[in-house]
């Protein structure tokens, strides 16, 4: 069994010299969500993404070899010093130094950005930590280059969990599972795994619009929110059912029954919200634009049969999912109809993708 020891590197060679990488990392949209957690970022259920390919983070690592043995870096976002993300990375090189000892023998200036707009208010945890997480197993590699591709894979994965848990769906596309859960062969709590089967050609290049609804700073944060499915009443049986959606959907990929796969995550969608709503502390993160596109795109796939559903993630903005055959019906809505309910009439359009590309 893959444990946690698998991925401690113990053997390596300290390259004296500087160098660098660059890698980019998609967003990812999840169908199953994960909601509540446990210690070191393990997941308390499953849960299963499309990759994004438009929305990226690009990341340049730079290393540099010191001879104190300590956690040490420069961040820059767009070339301009960044402190506010310091705590963030500060606590992910924490997390990750008894994997990756050999951090703590470089400085390192990691200079990021976003291929989304600045202002857009998208998070950017998901595709950062990820770009990021691959950039640290390059310099792994060059330190230790005797483990296979499948386990820096896995490791970078791994990485990008402990910085952000929904990041571990980012390195790799373009349908990705994380958390272990007996319908998919070898997934696991630790990484995200590719998924193996079948998948209907409905779903190849499936369409996301992600509609900028809020762009304000969110009243609870993900971490919080996770925090409050503890002693959550609802729980327990929400867990199960991520399981059961999971096994669910995994036919659905296969049969490629839209009507299923439109129940199946727009339910996952308000389930998500309303454990927020069921937590104590209680929170509502939807605005009443968000609620305004739902019924529009339920009033939408009513009158024009279109297969056009809508997903949301820990904030009011909406994903709009549809396959790629309806992609002009479906953006020429957007652009008519839900556009006005979006701050500065903006939105995104984005599509499946394949994870993390060596820009070097
Ligand atoms: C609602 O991955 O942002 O988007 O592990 O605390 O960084 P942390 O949380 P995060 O949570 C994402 C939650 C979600 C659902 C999902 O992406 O599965």
């Amino acid at each position: 069994m893959t444990t946690l020891d698998t991925f401690t590197t113990t053997n390596y060679t300290k390259i004296n010299s500087k160098g660098s990488f660059t890698f980019s990392a998609p967003s990812n949209i999840a169908l199953v969500k994960y909601w509540g957690k446990i210690e070191n970022q393990i997941p308390a259920n499953p849960s299963l993404s499309f990759t994004l390919n438009n929305c990226k983070t690009v990341t340049t690592l730079q290393y540099e070899s010191k001879t104190e043995k300590n956690i040490s870096f420069d961040l820059l976002f767009e070339g301009q010093p960044k402190e506010s993300f310091r705590p963030k990375i500060q606590k992910y090189f924490e997390r990750i130094q008894d994997l990756c000892p050999y951090v703590l023998d470089y400085h390192f200036t990691i200079d990021t950005k976003n291929t989304f707009p600045h202002s857009s208010g998208i998070a950017s945890s998901a595709s950062g930590m990820a770009a990021l997480s691959v950039n640290i197993i390059t310099l792994e590699k060059l330190v230790n280059p005797d483990e296979t591709d499948d386990y820096y894979m896995q490791k970078a994965s791994l990485l990008a969990r402990l910085g952000s848990g929904s990041a571990c769906r980012s390195i790799k596309g373009n349908i990705v599972v994380w958390g272990e859960t007996e319908s998919i062969e070898n997934s696991s709590d630790l990484f995200g795994v590719d998924f193996l089967y079948e998948v209907n050609s409905v779903f190849e290049n499936y369409q996301d619009t992600i509609l900028l609804v809020d762009k304000g700073e969110k009243q609870v944060s993900s971490t919080v929110g996770h925090e409050l499915m503890h002693n959550h009443p609802f729980a327990e049986r929400r867990f199960q059912q991520a399981h059961e959606n999971i096994a669910k959907l995994k036919e659905i990929l296969k049969s490629g029954n839209l009507n299923e796969f439109i129940a199946l995550v727009e339910s996952e969608a308000l389930t998500l919200h309303s454990m927020m709503m069921t937590s104590m502390p209680y929170f509502i993160l939807m605005k009443p634009n968000t609620l305004e596109i739902i019924n529009q795109i339920w009033k939408f796939r009513e009158t024009t049969n279109v297969p056009v559903c809508f997903t949301l993630d820990a904030g009011a903005n909406v994903h709009v999912l549809y396959p790629n055959k309806y992609k002009e019906e479906v953006q020429k809505f957007i652009t008519d109809e839900l556009a006005k309910y979006c701050q500065n009439n903006q939105f995104i359009h984005d599509e499946m993708g394949f994870g993390a590309e060596d820009l070097s």
